[in-house]
């Protein structure tokens, strides 16, 4: 090998392996608002992938179409490598793909267990108390979840309790890939601990994790692999272990661009008014 080869940069994730979901050339318009364009995105198993933007970036809208609540205008999407549709949050969850969104969308005056199988019922034709009671504590326990009784009303219980709740519920069924929409936006110091050692968890169970969140801190903390997003496209595909917190930063405030010489501006210069004192 000459001096001047150029050796090709490293492929962020595991190659040999098949993602678990893969995002191809997703496109994604509302009305005249081009929210994402050909975007690309892989997540393995075992893996906690951050996507990190600024406002507007279309994180939100990327997770949607995962979710089956938006579809997308172009692109495909493959699911342990083979092409599907998601027209709908039923397939989304039927395909294993777990999103839990910000609002959490819990019952605040049930219970814990209630909020646990709301709407999924365990096989059998009545609803065993018993039973849903004991796979409640057993999920909450291969979590290592803090959370002092399942039958206290989920209003009673702190916000990181209640995430943790809408995250052992998007537990059931057994998801590939499970998606947090800011889990950590509403939360104290010591309650996004908790939450973070619970992502932790789900990566040793081998899902694959989709982490959204604008706190850098918390992705650098959890994240394997962080995916840039910047005005709807693709900007950037790091090794968390690999990258700085100012590269991250600056792709996703495209400082990077900035730093380029500015062209000079097309339109006339402001003349000055009045002497520069
Ligand atoms: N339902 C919608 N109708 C019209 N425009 C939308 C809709 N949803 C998102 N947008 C627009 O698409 C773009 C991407 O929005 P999106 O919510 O995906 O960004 P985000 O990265 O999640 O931002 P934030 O960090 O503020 O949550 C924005 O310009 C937003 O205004
Ligand atoms: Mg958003």
């Amino acid at each position: 090998m000459s001096a001047e080869t150029v050796v090709p940069l490293p492929v962020p994730g595991p190659p040999e392996r098949t993602p678990v979901l893969s995002m191809r050339g997703i496109s994604k318009s509302f009305g005249k608002v081009q929210a994402l364009t050909d975007i690309h995105l892989d997540i393995y198993a075992g893996e906690v992938v951050a996507i990190v933007g600024d406002n507007g970036a279309g994180k939100s809208t990327l997770v949607k179409i995962l979710a089956g609540v938006h579809p997308a205008d172009d692109g495909g999407i493959e699911f342990e490598g083979q092409p599907v549709q998601i027209p709908d949050p039923t397939t989304s969850r039927a395909l294993g793909i777990a999103t839990v969104f910000q609002d959490l969308a819990l019952c605040d005056n049930l219970d814990v267990v209630a909020n646990l199988f709301l709407g999924r019922e365990i096989a059998g034709v009545a609803l065993d108390e018993e039973e849903m009671e004991r796979e409640a504590w057993e999920l909450l326990r291969q979590l290592s979840a803090r959370i002092p009784s399942v039958r206290v009303p989920i209003a009673a219980l702190s916000g990181g309790q209640r995430q943790t709740v809408a995250i052992a519920r998007s537990l059931i069924g057994d998801p590939r890939v499970v998606i947090l929409d800011e889990p950590t936006a509403a939360l104290g110091v010591a309650q996004t601990a908790e939450v973070l050692n619970l992502i932790e968890r789900l990566r040793e169970r081998g899902h694959g994790v989709v982490l959204i969140s604008h706190n850098m801190a918390d992705v650098q903390a959890v994240a394997d692999r962080i995916v840039v997003l910047r005005l709807g496209r693709n900007n950037g595909d790091f090794l968390a272990s690999e990258v700085g917190y100012e590269d991250i930063i600056a792709a996703i405030t495209g400082a990077t661009e900035h730093a380029r010489p500015l062209p000079e501006p097309s339109y006339p210069r402001p003349r000055r008014i009045g002497p520069l004192r």
